[in-house]
């Protein structure tokens, strides 16, 4: 059976910033064909993506969309853009199912990136939101998330608490 055409349902994106979008921006749920929409070109906005070909991408994507109820990557597009419509906007929820606190649901918010030429204009502040939307709907008790101390004062916008410490080890 082939992968569904969208990562996840339209249910849950939120009504209230899919309102607030100016006139030509869409908020929606990753789809099998953004590869030719600039999503990695969006994200090479955040760090190293490397070079991949679209064949990967879906396959990447087809095994994302295999953990049924696990990986949320939502995506604002333009879709005035010429000459075609062009993602402006990315973030991933990814969902960890826990023994802790009643078999849990806790939400990760990774790979939040915003095009150069679009940032400054909400888009990522109502990416957050739309993102706590979807973990909210699904039932995540709370959302956690690593960034540089660059960016807090914009988690914080998005009402984010600072908490703890980030430790990691590369390999
Ligand atoms: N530090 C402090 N405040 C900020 C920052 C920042 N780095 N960036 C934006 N803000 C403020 C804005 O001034 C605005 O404040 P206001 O409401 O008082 O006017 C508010 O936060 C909302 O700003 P937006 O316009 O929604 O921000 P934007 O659309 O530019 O998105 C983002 C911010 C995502 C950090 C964007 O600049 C970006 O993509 N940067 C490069 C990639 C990146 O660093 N991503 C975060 C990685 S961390 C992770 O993925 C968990």
């Amino acid at each position: 059976m082939s992968a569904p055409a969208s990562l996840f349902s339209d249910d849950l994106i939120s009504p209230e910033v899919q309102s607030s979008l100016p006139e030509g921006y869409i908020a929606r749920p990753l789809q099998r064909t953004d590869f030719q929409h600039g999503h990695l070109d969006v994200l090479r906005d955040l760090a190293v993506v490397g070079d991949i070909t679209e064949e990967a991408w879906v396959e990447r994507y087809d095994w994302m969309a295999s953990c049924h109820g696990s990986y949320y990557v939502l995506v604002f597009v333009d879709t005035k853009a010429e000459p075609s419509k062009q993602i402006v906007a990315t973030g991933t929820l990814i969902v960890e199912r826990k023994f802790l606190f009643k078999l849990g649901l806790q939400g990760h918010i990774e790979d939040i990136a915003v095009a150069k030429g679009q940032q400054g204009k909400k888009f990522g502040v109502k990416l957050l939101s739309a993102l706590d939307f979807v973990a909210d709907k699904v039932g995540c008790y709370k959302n956690i998330l690593d960034c540089s101390p660059e960016n807090t004062g914009f988690y914080v916008k998005c009402s984010y608490e600072q908490a703890g410490q980030e430790m990691h080890r590369y390999f």
